[in-house]
């Protein structure tokens, strides 16, 4: 699988399918970074592991079908297979859905179909939720739509405070990606 991995943030989860390849954990290659934010930490993070990046600023862009135009050359030029999204907080447009059909993934820190957009987790405490979750799912033309893959729910304690729900969430959501991941891997092979 040629891996190329969006995100637009801290990149924790680029991180550890970055370290599951390298220890042999899952066959794979990331070919690609794709970072729609200039200043986010992911984007230094892959350049120092040495993963070729794509930077680019959306209002630099006349339009979406513009920006994807330019993310799809980036992508042909390094034979990327599988697209990844992973806190890339960008609708995905038809440029990109038409040219990988079925082969897009996203991470969404919610038991889906419950709280869809931002700050997930935020609007799962809000409404007093113990249970807690992330899941995995095709993307399609919707925000945090399309065919739910996997799932993973844990529970939160009474008066947890939300950085350990946080780190928790993070953990939960690094096994639950290598899992899809592994098992689409199983099946290209
Ligand atoms: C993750 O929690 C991911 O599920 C979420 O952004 C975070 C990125 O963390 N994505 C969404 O909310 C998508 N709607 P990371 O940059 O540390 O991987």
């Amino acid at each position: 699988m040629k891996l190329a991995v969006f995100a637009s943030g801290t990149g924790s989860n680029f991180e550890a399918i970055f370290s599951a390849i390298q220890r042999g954990a899952l066959q794979a290659e990331i070919v690609l970074v794709v970072c729609d934010k200039p200043s986010a930490k992911v984007a230094d993070s892959a350049r120092r592991k040495g993963v070729s990046t794509f930077v680019f600023a959306a209002k630099d862009y006349p339009s979406k079908e513009a920006y994807e135009t330019t993310i799809a050359e980036h992508l042909e030029s390094v034979g990327a297979d599988w697209l990844v999204l992973a806190g890339y907080m960008r609708l995905i447009g038809k440029t990109l859905l038409d040219k990988y059909p079925g082969r897009i993934l996203n991470i969404h820190p919610s038991l889906l179909p419950k709280y869809k957009g931002k700050d997930a987790l935020g609007q799962a405490l809000a409404q007093g939720d113990m249970l807690l979750g992330a899941s995995v799912h095709y993307v399609d033309e919707t925000l945090d739509g399309g065919t739910i893959i996997k799932q993973v729910s844990f529970s939160r304690t009474e008066g947890e405070i939300r950085t350990a729900i946080e780190q928790r969430l993070h953990h939960v959501e690094h096994e639950l990606y290598l899992a899809v991941l592994q098992e689409l891997s199983k099946e290209a092979q």
